[in-house]
């Protein structure tokens, strides 16, 4: 395998840490830019390996001749905690749109091929939220089985300031597809359907902020405050283990034959479908039978408003199961791990 010089812009977060780390170990040079370094601490001392301290907002000039310097672009930089859409919408998209399209425009003057980091959320919600008196089952799974290339994207409201992240991100995607209209630019969409692993996000307790779901119920069980349900947790995810996810996104990076080109990928875990409810107590009894914690300890489950965890203008994606043919036919990628393993190997790290 060729190395290259690899630019991971938001390689100090969650997915962009352990990408840096595999990157490294498959040899390549990694220049790894972010705000915050922490995560990126056992990557210090590895070869190939240069931390970039830069807001990309502050330095355009500085952010252009690091991709003028690269083999290959991955841009994972974004607000990515629904906490944020909600509370400050504005930021969201300056930096998930704004920000994101001055990088794709430097990666088209440069003719810099560009993995740009989008989200499942930009299929939205289900037909089935909208209309379940109109469908004759509107449990069946075929209505949440979302594919690239045939789902349309169905978003809430302007007043449900939740989906300017969603919204975000599928117009930076609209704009990368119209430059590859016109073979102006080389780039792969990924889009991740709820990866979950260690270093996934801080606990609420550590650091102002609104992290995502499994840092609250990790939190609660730690110090056995309730855990609480959004809206009654009815509403479903597909958690995807880190490292299954990092295989695929290897496999984006090398790109054999060219198959990843001007392409958009699903990358998760249809099979690993669990409500929120049910991602509670399987949280719940992992920390009893895996960890030791006696039963009597632990925390009661309740139930909450989206308007007061979130405050006003949330809103939410009762399901979302990814269509992972594309992945498994043109990457011959499939992940690994259950959902049990998945959660249980998650949980390990923070216990
Ligand atoms: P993350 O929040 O952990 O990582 C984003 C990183 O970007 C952070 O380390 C942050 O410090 C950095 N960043 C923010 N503003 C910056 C700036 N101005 N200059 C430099 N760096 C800046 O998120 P993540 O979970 O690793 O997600 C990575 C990407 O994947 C995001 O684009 C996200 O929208 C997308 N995504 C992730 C998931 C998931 O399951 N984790 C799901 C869907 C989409
Ligand atoms: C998240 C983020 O929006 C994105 O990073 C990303 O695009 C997407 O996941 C993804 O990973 O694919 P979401 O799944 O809604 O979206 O975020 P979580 O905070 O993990 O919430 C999952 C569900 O749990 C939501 O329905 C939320 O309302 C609920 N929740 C959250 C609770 O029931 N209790 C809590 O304490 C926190």
């Amino acid at each position: 395998m060729t190395t290259m010089k690899i630019l991971a812009l938001g390689a100090g977060g969650f997915i962009g840490s352990h990408l840096t780390a595999k990157l490294l170990e498959l040899g390549h040079e990694v220049a790894a830019l972010d705000i915050v370094p922490e995560k990126l601490e056992g990557c210090r001392k590895r070869a190939g390996f240069t931390y970039i301290d830069c807001d990309i907002t502050r330095e355009p000039e500085r952010l252009r001749g690091l991709i003028l310097d690269a083999d290959l672009v991955i841009d994972l930089i974004a607000h990515a905690n629904p906490g944020i859409y909600v509370k400050r919408p504005l930021e969201v998209f300056h930096l998930n749109f704004v920000e994101n399209l001055k990088i794709a425009e430097i990666c088209v003057a440069e003719q810099k091929r560009l993995i740009q980091f989008s989200s499942c959320e930009v299929y939205g919600k289900t037909v089935a939220s909208l209309v379940p008196d109109q469908l004759a089952d509107p449990d069946s799974p075929d209505l949440a089985f979302f594919s690239e290339e045939t789902t349309p994207c169905i978003l809430g409201s302007v007043q449900q300031h939740r989906w300017i992240y969603s919204c975000g991100k599928q117009l930076l995607e609209r704009v990368l597809h119209a430059y590859g209209l016109e073979d102006r630019l080389n780039y792969t969409i990924i889009r991740p359907f709820n990866f979950i692993g260690p270093q996934i996000d801080f606990l609420p307790s550590e650091k102002e902020g609104v992290p995502r779901v499994f840092s609250y119920f990790m939190e609660a069980l730690l110090d056995s405050t309730p855990m609480q349900l959004v809206n009654g947790g009815n509403q479903k995810r597909c958690y995807t283990y880190i490292d299954d996810a990092i295989n695929c996104i290897i496999k984006i990076v090398e790109n054999k034959n060219g198959v990843c080109d001007k392409q958009i990928f699903n990358i998760g875990t249809p099979a690993n479908e669990i409500s929120i409810k049910a991602l509670a107590r399987l949280m719940q009894d992992l920390y009893v039978e895996r960890f030791g914690a006696s039963r009597d300890n632990l925390p009661e489950i309740v139930s909450v408003s989206g308007e007061e965890f979130y405050g006003r203008g949330y809103d939410d994606s009762d399901r979302r199961i990814p269509d992972t043919t594309k992945a498994r036919t043109l990457l011959d990628w499939q992940p690994e791990y259950d959902i049990r393993q998945t959660v249980d190997m998650s949980m390990a790290y923070y216990v």
